[in-house]
Order: structure tokens, then sequence, then C-alpha cells
């Protein structure tokens, strides 16, 4: 499934073959026989593409002729040896990434921040986790370790099979994969990156921050949704060159696995927008890309101190993060603000907000967003802004030091999960605030009291925390 980036790039055989498929009769799932069932004009469409696997379409999980093109040319564009279609999101890659390396029972490094898809993935095949720690308490930054824990840790659990890394994180913000990628190829170890907010990076490899691809990662995925044009959940999982050739990644297992955790139904309506989303990120990107930028830039510029945005060397320009602590406002008034505005932000945590702007993304959207912020009116009671400051300051060192802690398992996250047994501040699940759904406490770790005073506190300033329900109140 290799390919060179020289493939005429504005190809979409996945979507041509299907569009081809129209006027045939239909005696097949599915059940809308890809005629127009739905009266709305905006949905008269969907059921053009939307078949399973026929004569015409393919087979996404045994790919020959144009579905075996449409890999081909996402490998070339993404830099990989071999690209997958997962149309079920970068929640199942993530699983099919993880069973195509390892065995039940294998060691695992990553750190304890990461996305709940791989905390489930762990438990479902029975791995066992060996968490990045810092060498003090302090805590890494939105438990995110720097690549010289990453470092350590594999020079710590030499046994381990794989590494992996989420990079980049909700923020926009990457490491240097490269010093990791070396001492885990030392080590024998496969590098493995979720990559789940970076696949528009391939666009730009000169304006982007480099792709773990690119920086020796085995094997990675990416949301096509997040960041490209895809529908959702359109997943990309990608293989290197060095671990295909190397022997590392069997192919046939991973073919396997993606029979096991896809469904025999998968969605071509998804994977054909994973081929159009690849198309014109080969054809546009680099030029969206450069507009974002921009247009991010000219909306901080013009935005009052009080709105700072976070930007750290390195990190995803296309990304718009910014903290809004300064205004003296809380999450609560700022989702209150944008909403009447009309405005959908990714993310608000106690500090900061995402947006992660579409590469159409318009000019009049920006001029929308810079007017909702500016009207936001900063708090002018200076008792209640140094309140705020201070509880701000205490539940975010909270939060990285709970993200960074070591592992406590009294249970495996298999038994918790999975297991009947319950067992009062004993997690069954993930516990963690969603978004982003990064855990403070993984299936098989006790709570404390101190987890228990966090949580409730991050519930009064309205953040969902999933798995939740306190054993002392
Ligand atoms: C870092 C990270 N990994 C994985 C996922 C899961 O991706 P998907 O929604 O495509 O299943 C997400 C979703 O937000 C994510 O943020």
């Amino acid at each position: 499934m290799t390919g060179r980036r020289t493939e005429d790039q504005r190809r979409t055989p996945l979507v041509d073959a299907l569009l081809k498929m129209q006027g045939r009769v239909s005696f097949h799932m599915p059940g809308h026989r890809r005629s127009p069932i739905f009266d709305d004009p905006g949905t008269s469409c969907f059921h053009l593409l939307d078949t399973t696997e026929l004569e015409g379409s393919g087979d996404l999980a045994s790919p020959s002729a144009h579905v075996l093109e449409a890999y081909q040319l996402a490998a070339a564009f993404f830099g990989a040896a071999e690209t997958w279609f997962i149309p079920s999101g970068t929640t199942s890659s993530l699983f099919i990434m993880l069973a195509s390396l390892l065995e039940e029972g294998d060691q695992l490094i990553l750190p304890r921040a990461v996305h709940m898809a791989v905390v489930h993935a762990v438990a479902l095949l029975g791995l066992e986790p060996c968490f990045v720690t810092g060498p003090d308490s302090s805590g890494f930054s939105d438990g995110q370790p720097d690549a010289r824990a990453f470092i350590e840790s594999i020079k710590q659990y030499p046994e381990a099979k794989a590494c992996l890394v989420t990079r980049p994180d909700y923020f926009g913000r990457v490491m240097d994969l490269s010093p990791v990628a070396r001492e885990a190829g030392r080590a024998g170890m496969a590098l493995l990156v979720d990559e789940a907010h970076g696949a528009h990076w391939a666009a730009a490899p000169d304006l982007m921050p480099p792709t773990a691809l690119s920086q020796g990662a085995d094997m990675t995925c990416q949301s096509a949704h997040k960041t490209l044009s895809a529908l959702t959940p359109a997943s990309l999982l990608h293989v290197s060159r060095k671990a295909l050739s190397g022997g590392l990644v069997d192919r046939d297992r991973l073919a396997g696995m993606v029979k096991v955790f896809q469904t025999s139904s998968p969605s071509f309506l998804i994977a054909a927008s994973i081929d159009a989303a690849r198309a014109q990120a080969a054809s546009d990107g680099r030029k969206a890309l450069v507009r974002l930028i921009r247009l991010n830039q000219e909306l901080c510029d013009r935005l009052p101190a009080s709105f700072e945005r976070v930007l750290p060397p390195g990190a995803d320009p296309s990304r718009l993060v910014i903290d809004f602590s300064k205004t003296g406002r809380g999450r609560l008034d700022l989702i209150a603000h944008l909403d009447e505005a009309g405005i959908d932000a990714e993310l608000i945590d106690l500090t900061r907000v995402v947006f992660i702007p579409g590469l159409d993304q318009d000019e009049e959207d920006y001029d929308r967003l810079y007017q909702a912020l500016v009207s936001l009116p900063p708090e002018t009671d200076q008792a209640r802004r140094k309140a705020r400051l201070n509880k701000n300051r205490t539940l975010l060192t909270e939060r990285d030091t709970f993200l960074s802690a070591p592992a406590s398992f009294v249970q495996s996250p298999r038994q918790a999960l999975l297991g009947r047994k319950r067992e009062k501040g004993l997690a069954k699940e993930v516990i963690a605030p969603y978004p982003p759904g990064v855990p403070l406490i993984w299936p098989g770790e006790r709570m404390t009291a101190a987890h228990d005073f966090h949580l409730r506190a991050l519930r009064s300033e309205g953040v969902t925390v999933r798995g939740f329900s306190s054993p002392w109140y």
C-alpha cells in the first residue's frame, strides 16, 4: 500500500467509484436504498454515497482496486507506508493500533493523561500500563510529559513492547519526538502516536509542526473529522515505512484487527469523505492554513490584553487557544456569552478557550468571534476577581498533580472495567473531566478525598466529569 507523493493528489478514486454506482436497483442494505428519503434539502444527497461492501464499492478491510488506490494516495500524502480509512473514529484506530502490536499482559509506556479511548483499549486488551512520571512531584502541564520523561520511562521499563505519545495535545502543543523515537528504537519498542488533532499538518509541512511519522513514529492515528473536512467519525491509521519493512508491524495481523474492531458494515459515506478531505487538503490545504494562521494572528493582535494567546514555541499555529483568566470571568460566564453570540468553542476549561478553526473558516466568522470576545465585560469587583484567581490557581496545580501522578492500581483496569466487584471509592470506569476526556483516575484506582474535593470543585464550575459519583457525598 505504499505510494509516492508525486501521485495526482486531485484524484478521489473512492468517491468516483461510489458515484458510478448511482442508478442501480438496490435490494441490499442500507434501507434507504440510496434514494432520497429525507425531505430536508440539506440532507437530500446523503443517501448517494451511503452504501456497504459490494462489487462496486469494494472492501475497506481488504483493500483492492479503487479502495487500495484511495489508501495509497492517502499514504503518499501523509508520508506513510500504509494508510487505512477507519470510518468509526480514532477511538477504533487506537484499538486497532494497540491490538496489532501488543498481546495480553504486555507492558505499554504512556502517560496517565491520555484520551479515554486509550484507557478502554488498555483495559479490554489486558495490557499493563506503565505511567510516565516526572523526576519530582510538581507534575507536567496538563499531564503531558516532555521528551526527557518519556526517555527515562523507556529506560525504566525495558521490557515494555511500546510507548504511546499524544501529540499534539488538545491545546496544539507538541514535543520533539525524534529523541524519543531513537530511544524507543534502541530499546526495540514501537513508538505509537495518538495524533488525533494533527491530520492537517501534512498539508503544510513548512508551516505546521513535523508529523509524528516524519519524526520516526511507527504507527499513528488521526481524526480526519477534527481538522480536515471529513464526516464524523472519520479516522486515518498510518504505518511507517520503517515499521513495515523492519517487520515490527505484521500486515496480516493489522488487517485482522481492522476486522475485529470495525463494524462489518463500515460506512462508505464516511470513508469517501476521507478520500475527498485528503484531496482537498492536498490541493488547497496549504493556502487554507496560511489564511488561518493569519486570521488567528490578526484576531489576537486586535484583542485586549485580558485575552492572551497561548502559543508556546513549536505549537500548531492554526489552533486558537486563548487564556481569558485576566478578564476575571469564569468559564460559565464565557460559555453563556459565546452561546448568546451563537459561537461554539471546542473546549472551555477554567482559564482557556480552545477554538478549532475549519480549513474554510471565513473572515466573517472571525469578526463575529472578535465582537463576542471584546464584548465580554471584565470583572470589576476586585474581591471576586482575587477569589477566582486563587481558586483557579489551586485547581490548576491540583489538576497537573493528579494528571501526572504515579499509578495506584488496586485492580487491573481490565478487572475493574469488566468485573462485577464494587467497592466504595474504587473507580470502575474512567473518571475524567469532559471534554477533553483525559482521566484523572483510571479504572482500578482508588479515588482519594483530594480527588473528590477537586472534582466537586470542577462541577461547581459547570465542568462535566464522566464516571464521577462522590463516595462521600
Ligand atoms: C487526543 C484524542 N485522541 C483520540 C480521540 C478520539 O477520537 P475520535 O473522536 O475520532 O474517536 C480524541 C477525541 O477527542 C482525542 O482528543
